[in-house]
């Protein structure tokens, strides 16, 4: 059995910036009250019709990385696709990603856990690797929030914290086992799965032709519900325990992280965390400021850029944590 580890690191975000002010003129809302918030002053949104969509960006952030690992795409065994977004209601954006990549016909596996899913998929991509079924695993986070939130006023405070981007990482076989990712942790809580929740359309309560046959202009249910302050409270308390669970599993302690990249969630919900485990500035990295909430693109963006600011250095212990809707969390254990 050998660790798996990260060899190829890329992301890819629209050019459309759309600032706090932008905002402004379409919603009842201020640079002030979303910066004091959430620590966002700007995010991406996809332009309609030209051309992106959640498996474009994926596929543009997969092959920088597939570049960076410097393989051949067809070095790829396996692919994992995370997002709450596909272009699709089924297949799911997996296959699309084989397609458009143009790779041989290997499997490819899309998850659904929303803010958790790159955490959920790099878990997947190690079981594969450690258990030596597959050599190297391309794992995308990707999402186009932009084309289904409510921006209007009634949609604001939910439409202002989400951003559109992907990002990338190619996983492969370490040599040893004292490098690489040393474990992973993941969990659920179903009982909240309606806090943070996107129920229309679903074949649960409501399928499209509901939505048309009913045509009720204060339909809500297929835009994103945020219970904000309770996903917030929520939110603190999973990501210290599952950073913990990772350090403790591992015999490590706080003191040992030399990068903490959580999902940007919230800055305010990294800076708590930050302030608990004593951590400084440069211990914990975050661009929400720059791409807003992007889901499950937002870990392997922020990766993507920690190392490429050269702040993620062989030897490095790092951590990634993310918690979101399900609810889900997880965090994984890296030695870089
Ligand atoms: N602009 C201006 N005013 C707004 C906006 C906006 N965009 N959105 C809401 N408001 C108003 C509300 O209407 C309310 O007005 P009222 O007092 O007259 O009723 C007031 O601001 C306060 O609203 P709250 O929802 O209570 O604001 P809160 O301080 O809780 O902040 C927020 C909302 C930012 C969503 C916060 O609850 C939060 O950060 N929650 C964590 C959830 C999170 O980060 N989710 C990210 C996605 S989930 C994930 O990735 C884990």
């Amino acid at each position: 059995m050998y660790n798996s580890k990260i060899i190829g690191l890329g992301h890819y975000v629209p050019e459309n910036v759309v600032t706090n002010d932008d905002l402004s003129k379409v919603m009842d809302t201020n640079d002030a009250w979303i910066q004091e918030r959430t620590g966002i002053k700007e995010r991406r949104h996809v332009v309609k019709g030209d051309g992106d969509t959640t498996t474009t960006m994926g596929v543009k952030a997969a092959k920088i990385a597939i570049e960076r690992a410097g393989i051949d795409k067809d070095d790829i065994d396996f692919i994992v696709f995370a997002t709450l977004s596909p272009d699709y209601y089924f297949p799911g954006p997996g296959v699309l990603v084989q397609r458009d990549l143009g790779i041989k016909t290997v499997g490819a596996l899309d998850v659904r856990n929303q803010c958790s899913g790159f955490v959920y998929g790099i878990s997947v991509a190690d079981q594969y690797i450690k258990s030596g079924m597959y050599k190297n695993v391309l794992v995308i986070g990707s999402e186009l929030h932009s084309h289904g939130l409510d921006m209007t006023t009634r949609g604001r405070s939910v439409s202002v914290i989400f951003g559109d981007g992907a990002g990338a990482a190619v996983l492969s076989r370490a040599e040893d086992n004292e490098t690489g990712i040393l474990s992973t942790h993941l969990h659920s809580e179903g009982q909240h799965a309606e806090e943070l929740s996107l129920i229309a359309p679903g074949m649960g309560k409501r399928w499209v032709t509901d939505i048309i046959e009913e045509a009720d202009p204060n339909d809500e249910s297929y835009f994103p519900y945020m219970n904000g302050q309770f996903v917030f409270k929520n939110a603190v308390v999973r990501f210290s325990e599952v950073i913990m669970e990772g350090l403790q599993a591992n015999n490590l302690e706080v003191s040992d992280i030399d990068m903490l990249v959580p999902h940007q969630a919230n800055l305010r919900i990294s800076q708590f965390i930050q302030k608990k485990f004593k951590l400084n500035d440069d211990q914990v990295f975050n661009n929400i400021m720059n791409y807003g909430n992007t889901t499950a693109a937002s870990i392997p963006i922020a990766l993507t850029e920690a190392w490429e600011q050269g702040k993620v250095k062989k030897g490095d212990l790092v951590i990634l944590a993310a918690f979101g809707s399900g609810f889900t969390w997880g965090s994984v254990v890296i030695k870089w």
